[in-house]
């Protein structure tokens, strides 16, 4: 995955520079790149199930739990001839690390629902190399003074010369979103089958609830996608068939999940809202 990291990058600061030049013919070339790099992340993050067996990930786990809003660590962990003795709590090295989807996240401004789980997707932010931290907030800075996301989409005002081209940007828009959609869904596969099928325990490793957190990222990517693609006059909208195909199956997962989550939360005993 992270062999790609480089096209990412270069892709997404390339659609900042043709947002501000205000450069439909640089811009939409520069989505597209953008798509095909994420499609080859998601490529390459599919074959973990191969390489990694659901039975096996139980008993090295516990090595990786943090100790913030762990049962286990209550009072915070001390350690010993560090600092003053004081007990600290880190989240540990979960959901820390990676910078490509959050990347992508500030890029495309994918509006978050304001829940105490959303707090927790920012504060592992915290646990990021500084220089990460630097680019993304540039990145987000830099989306936001040149308005990337209503011009791309032509939110305002679309001249009707532009149109071909702002209906081209929607779709390749919503195929971004799309491939952050598919990580968000896989990421939840994976908490399923490794996870909540093999253990009761309420709290993932970085210590936010096992089965509402992840569901709160993946549901605001569905919800923006179908905001967006309802909101661009849906099927009638110009982005032609492929986008009308995941638009479907955008629909279906947005039932699919309420439902798994719902019975999650039905066996756990938790509230599926939080
Ligand atoms: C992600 O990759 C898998 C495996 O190659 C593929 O089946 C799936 O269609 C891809 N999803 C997207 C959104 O590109
Ligand atoms: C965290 O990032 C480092 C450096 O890129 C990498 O070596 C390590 O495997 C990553 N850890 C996880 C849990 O992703
Ligand atoms: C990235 O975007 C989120 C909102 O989606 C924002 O809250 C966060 O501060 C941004 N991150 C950075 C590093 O700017």
């Amino acid at each position: 995955m992270a062999l790609h990291s480089g096209a990412l990058v270069s892709f997404c600061l390339s659609v900042l520079s043709a947002a501000s030049s205000r450069s439909r013919s640089s811009l939409n070339p520069s989505l597209s790149s953008l798509v095909s790099t994420l499609t080859s992340i998601n490529a390459s993050m599919e074959t973990m199930w191969k390489r990694s067996r659901p039975t096996k990930y139980t008993s090295f786990r516990t090595f990786i739990f943090g100790i913030t809003a762990q049962s286990m660590f209550p009072d915070g962990v001390v350690y010993e001839g560090v600092g003053d003795g004081e007990p600290v709590s880190f989240r540990g090295e979960s959901g820390a690390n990676d910078s490509m989807i959050p990347l992508v996240d500030n890029l495309t401004a994918v509006p978050y629902p304001d829940t105490p789980l959303t707090k927790i997707l920012m504060d592992f932010r915290q646990y990021r190399p500084s220089n990460h931290r630097e680019f993304l907030a540039w990145v987000r800075g830099e989306a936001e003074r040149v308005g990337v996301r209503a011009w791309a989409l032509g939110l305002d005002r679309v001249e009707e010369e532009e149109e071909e081209g702002v209906e081209e940007s929607r779709g390749l828009w919503l195929k971004v979103l799309n491939q952050v959609r598919d990580f968000r869904w896989r990421h939840w596969c994976f908490a399923r089958e490794y996870i909540l099928k093999r253990t009761s325990h309420p709290t993932a490793t970085g210590g936010s609830p096992i089965v509402t957190w992840l569901p709160n990222q993946l549901q605001a990517v569905l919800d923006e996608m179908v905001r967006l693609y309802e909101g661009f006059g849906g099927d009638e909208g110009g982005m032609g068939e492929e986008v009308k195909g995941i638009m479907e199956l955008v629909r279906r997962q947005q039932e699919t999940l309420r439902k798994e989550v719902g019975k999650f939360c039905e066996e756990r005993g938790v509230q599926a809202s939080a």
